[in-house]
C-alpha cells in the first residue's frame, strides 16, 4: 500500500464535502494515495512477497497476469515492467476488466494451470485510480484509493467454481484518455476524467453480484450458510450490506477494509484476502466466495476452498 494516508477531513480542505457525508454514504474513512511511492515499486514489492510466501522464487513463475487499468506506459504492458523488476523469466500479459480484473485474472490463471501448460501463475493487481479521477469532482474522487496486491496460483483443486459476465454498458462508469494528434482525424476525440452515475452503478453492482453469487453457489451445490466468508469488491459499505441482507448472512462473514482503503479497483479483493490470511482469520479448508463488479459493466464471482 502507498504510505500516504488521506483522511476524509483532508479532502474537505479543498472539496465541498465532509467526513460525515463520505462515511455515511460509503463507509470510507481514509484511503492510501500514491505520493512519494510509485505503482512500479509497490507492485514489485507485492509480487516478491507473494512469491516468497508461496515458497517459490521468481524463476519458478511460469506466467504473469497483471490486472491494471492505468499506468504511465500504454506499451509495454505493466506486467513486462514488473517481470524485469522481480527478475522472472516468463511470458506476461496485462488485462483490463476494471474493478473486476482480479476475477478475470483468476479465471485465466486457473484455465492455464488446468490446461497443463503451466504450473505457477503470478496474478498481480496494480491500481492507481487516483490518476484517472478529477480531484475537483466530489462525486468520484472521494471513493477511490491506490493499492497493489499479488497472489500465486499453483496446481490443486481449490477453485470450485468461477463465473464471469460482461454487459456493454459504457455510460454508468467510464474514463477517456487523450490520444496523440493525428493530422488525418477529423472528428474530435473524447477526453474525460472518470465519469460515474453512482446510483446506476449501485443498482448494477447489487443485482449482478447477487446473480453471480447465486450462480457459483448453484454450480457447487453449496448454500450461503455453508460459506465461511464472502469477500466482496470494496466499493461501498452500503453495497456490501445490501448484498449481505439479501443473502441473510451474519456480518462476521463479510469482512471489509473499505474504511481504511477506499475502492482500490481490482486490488481490493486481494488486499483484503492478504489481510485476512496474515491475521489468521481465514484458515485452510475455509469456503470463500469472491465477488466483484466494475466498469464495462464487468462482473465475476468464484467459490474456492482456501488451501494454504
Ligand atoms: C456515489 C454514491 C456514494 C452516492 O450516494 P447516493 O446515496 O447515491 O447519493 P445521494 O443521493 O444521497 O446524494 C447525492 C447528492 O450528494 C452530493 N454529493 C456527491 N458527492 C458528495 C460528496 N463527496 N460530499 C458531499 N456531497 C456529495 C451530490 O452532488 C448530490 O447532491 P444533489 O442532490 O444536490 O444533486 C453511491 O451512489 C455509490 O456508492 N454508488 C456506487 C459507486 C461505485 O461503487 N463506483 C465504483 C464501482 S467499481
Amino acid at each position: 500500500m502507498p504510505s500516504l494516508v488521506v483522511s476524509n477531513d483532508m479532502l474537505s480542505e479543498f472539496l465541498d464535502t465532509s467526513d460525515e457525508w463520505i462515511s455515511t454514504r460509503t463507509g470510507i474513512k481514509q484511503r492510501r494515495i500514491i505520493s512519494n511511492d510509485s505503482l512500479k515499486e509497490l507492485a514489485t514489492k507485492a509480487s516478491l512477497q507473494a512469491i516468497e510466501d508461496a515458497g517459490l522464487t521468481p524463476k519458478d513463475i511460469d506466467f504473469i497476469i497483471c490486472s491494471n487499468t492505468v499506468n504511465n506506459y500504454v506499451v509495454p504492458a505493466f506486467s513486462c515492467i514488473i517481470q524485469g523488476e522481480i527478475e522472472a523469466n516468463c511470458p506476461c500479459i496485462d488485462l483490463n476488466a476494471a474493478c473486476t480484473g482480479f476475477m478475470y485474472a483468476l479465471y485465466f490463471a486457473e484455465s492455464l494451470i488446468a490446461s497443463g501448460k503451466v504450473k505457477n501463475v503470478l496474478v498481480l493487481c496494480a491500481e492507481e485510480p487516483s490518476r484517472i479521477v478529477n480531484w475537483n469532482d466530489r462525486n468520484t474522487c472521494v471513493l477511490f484509493g491506490d493499492g497493489t496486491a499479488a497472489v500465486v496460483l499453483t496446481e490443486g483443486n481449490s477453485f470450485k467454481s468461477i463465473h464471469l459476465t460482461t454487459q456493454s454498458r459504457i455510460e454508468p462508469l467510464y474514463y477517456q484518455r487523450k490520444l496523440e494528434y493525428n493530422p488525418f482525424v477529423n472528428n474530435p476525440d473524447g477526453d474525460a476524467p472518470l465519469v460515474m452515475n453512482g446510483k446506476d452503478v449501485f443498482k448494477l453492482a447489487v443485482s449482478s453480484s447477487l446473480a453471480d453469487i447465486g450462480t457459483v453457489l448453484k454450480k457447487t451445490d453449496l448454500l450461503a450458510e455453508e460459506i465461511d466468508f464472502f469477500l466482496l469488491h470494496q466499493a461501498n459499505m452500503r453495497i456490501i450490506e445490501t448484498i449481505r441482507e439479501f443473502l441473510k448472512q451474519p456480518v462476521e462473514k463479510f469482512p471489509h477494509n473499505i474504511q481504511k482503503c477506499g475502492n482500490t479497483s481490482s486490488a481490493s479483493i486481494p488486499i483484503l484476502l492478504d489481510e485476512l490470511y496474515r491475521d489468521g482469520i481465514i484458515r485452510s479448508g475455509d469456503k470463500i466466495v469472491l465477488s466483484a463488479f466494475g466498469a464495462g459493466f464487468t462482473t465475476g464471482a468464484a467459490v474456492l476452498e482456501w488451501a494454504k
